[in-house]
């Protein structure tokens, strides 16, 4: 099994990695074996869950570039029930490396192979392009979760997103589904953020999640601390509302995760 997830928006600080490490963590807190991978060459999802990335021998770059078997680039984390593929700085030449290889968008796909049947989900954090890395990202997924920013502008450039969506199911990956949008930074104090959230439920319809990321500090501080906001404060806003996402998420693909712990506390509580 194992649910193959990119979170992916070529727009720039809309709370990918924030939502990466925290939906991670909290698929992990519920108890389902999650990894999370960074192949963003910034490392913020490596350094935010507590790796220095300049300390890690091996990394998704040489799952990429030199042809390392996944499992060797695999670290545990501070969770019981989640792990970690980290980048590295040197992933940014990646893209260029890459590009003389054949069947060089499938390179992820195929070192997933391996390893994603010992996870329930994997998580993979994407960076801010539609490159190579993002490709092979939405090759190897089943599915994509889009952040999005509750702000001017919110919908701009989803377009590009979704042309790339639709060029990677006719060419590479036939089964890629949208898994969902979620509203990042929401402000309850402004209209702003309601009207946003309203145009982007009338564009993406039920396709968006329930659960809203409030804007939070305590999502902000938490990454220089090395931590998940759950590990950090697992009392905050921030942190109850990845789990509030994790839940529906696992509750949306109820068929794949018939035995979660969600659902025997759901039939408790009835
Ligand atoms: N809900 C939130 N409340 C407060 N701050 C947030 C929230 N979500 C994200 N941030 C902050 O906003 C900034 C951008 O978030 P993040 O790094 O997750 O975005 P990103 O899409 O991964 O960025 P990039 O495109 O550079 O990879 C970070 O400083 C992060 O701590
Ligand atoms: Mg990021």
């Amino acid at each position: 099994m194992g649910k193959v997830i990119s979170v992916a928006n070529q727009k720039g600080g809309v709370g990918k990695t924030t939502t990466a490490i925290n939906l991670a963590a909290s698929l992990a807190a519920i108890e389902h074996s999650t990894l999370l991978i960074d192949i963003d060459p910034q490392s913020n999802s490596t350094s935010g869950i507590g790796i220095e990335p300049k300390s890690v021998s091996q990394s998704i770059y040489q799952i990429l570039v030199d042809g390392v078997e996944a499992s060797e680039a695999v670290i545990k984390t501070d969770l019981p029930y989640l792990d970690l593929i980290p980048s590295h700085i040197n992933l940014v030449g990646a893209e260029i490396e890459m590009i003389d290889r054949p069947k060089r968008e499938r390179i992820l796909s195929e070192a997933l192979e391996s390893i994603t049947d010992k996870y329930d989900f994997v998580i993979i954090d994407c960076p801010p392009s539609l490159g190579l890395l993002t490709i092979n990202s939405l090759t190897a997924s089943d599915s994509v979760l889009i952040p999005v920013q509750c702000e001017y502008f919110a919908l701009e450039g989803l377009g590009q997103l979704l042309n790339t969506i639709k060029i990677v199911r006719q060419h590479l990956n036939r089964e890629l589904e949208i898994e969902g949008v979620v509203l990042t930074m929401y402000d309850t104090r402004t209209r702003l953020s309601s009207q946003v959230a309203e145009e982007v439920k009338r564009y993406f319809g039920d396709k968006v999640f329930e659960a809203v990321v409030t804007r939070n500090v305590r999502l902000a501080e938490s990454p220089s601390f090395g931590k998940p906001a759950l590990l950090y404060d697992s009392m905050s806003a921030g942190a109850q509302n990845y789990l509030a996402l994790g839940r529906e998420l696992i509750i949306r693909n109820r068929k794949l995760f018939k035995s979660s712990p969600v659902f025997s506390t759901e039939s408790t509580e009835n």
